[in-house]
């Protein structure tokens, strides 16, 4: 595996690939998540590249920029493991050079709502910075977890508005065996924060189960009132929205995607579902309440 730091030297190492190249973007501190993104990659690539960039642009002044977790080396092993080619790991000079000034924003239409109502300039930090390694990689395929979907349906928006010649993949949530999506910010929870924090999943498995008979408005009420039962968890939003432009959606389907955020102390979580009983998330029909 090479290991390059300035976007020089990963142009350098990539001039036309045979198959291919294939690039998985993170903010480092792996996880099955991740390596999944990674292997799918590898089948579907003749090249896989990720990168390690801690993203400040995307982290509110009052975020968890100084304190995100970070771990090169055990990152690194695992890159390695799973046939990771090149892994770009730059520095923020490398990547906001002095002078830097360029903003890439998508509308609010998807960018202002859901978690970009509640972290205002998030998905410019993330569509600026998306951008510039899309460039930097000129990949066939990106892989984004279906975790954070409202990024990848931003980023997914930015690369057909820009043209960029790149197919963003969504990859399906993994997660813990009791139902946790996986997530670096998971490392910070206490052991009675990773308890209430099953709270999230089960809601969304309660949900799905509820569609199956009963209005959208009625199963997302009840879905509301389980995760405020839990005194730990403070709730930010439940949404059942439309997939394609985050607008309120008002039936179940494949086109609906229901989001959940919520505050556990100082970490936020989020996690999803489509609103299809016979869809990629059914297995979270099976969760215990
Ligand atoms: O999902 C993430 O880890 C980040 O938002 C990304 C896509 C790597 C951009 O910094």
């Amino acid at each position: 595996m090479l290991i390059v730091e300035t976007g020089a030297a990963l142009r350098a190492a990539l001039r036309a690939p045979a198959g291919g190249i294939g690039f998985v973007p993170t903010m480092g501190f792996l996880h099955e998540g991740h390596m999944s993104l990674m292997r799918q990659a590898r089948r579907e690539c003749g090249v896989v590249v990720a990168s390690i960039f801690v993203n400040p642009k995307q982290f509110g002044p009052r975020e968890d920029l100084a304190r995100y977790p970070r771990d090169f080396a055990r990152d690194r092993a695992m890159c390695e493991a799973v046939g990771v080619d090149v892994l770009f790991a730059p520095s923020v000079a490398e990547m906001y050079p002095p002078g830097f000034a360029t903003e890439v924003s998508v509308a609010p239409e998807l960018t202002g709502v859901l978690c970009g109502a509640l972290r205002p300039g998030h998905f410019a930090g993330v569509a600026t910075v998306v951008a510039k390694l899309l460039n930097l990689v000129n990949p066939e395929r990106a892989y984004f977890g279906q975790k954070d979907f409202q990024q990848w349906r931003v980023l997914s928006r930015m690369a057909r508005d820009l043209a960029f010649p790149t197919e963003i993949v969504r990859g399906a949530i993994v997660r813990e065996a009791d139902g946790l999506a996986m997530s670096s910010r998971n490392t910070y929870l206490s052991a009675e924060d990773r308890v209430a924090a099953l709270r999230l999943s089960r809601s969304l498995g309660l949900l799905l189960r509820r569609v199956a008979d009963h209005p959208l408005a009625e199963a997302l009420a009840q879905a509301r009132a389980y995760l405020e039962a839990e005194p730990r968890l403070s709730l930010q939003y439940l949404s059942a929205v439309d997939a394609e432009h985050l607008g309120p959606a008002t039936a179940a389907g494949p086109g609906t995607v229901a989001l959940v955020a919520a505050q556990l102390g100082s970490t936020r979580l989020i996690d999803n579902v489509i609103l299809d009983p016979h869809g990629p998330d059914a297995a979270l029909c099976a969760l215990p309440l």
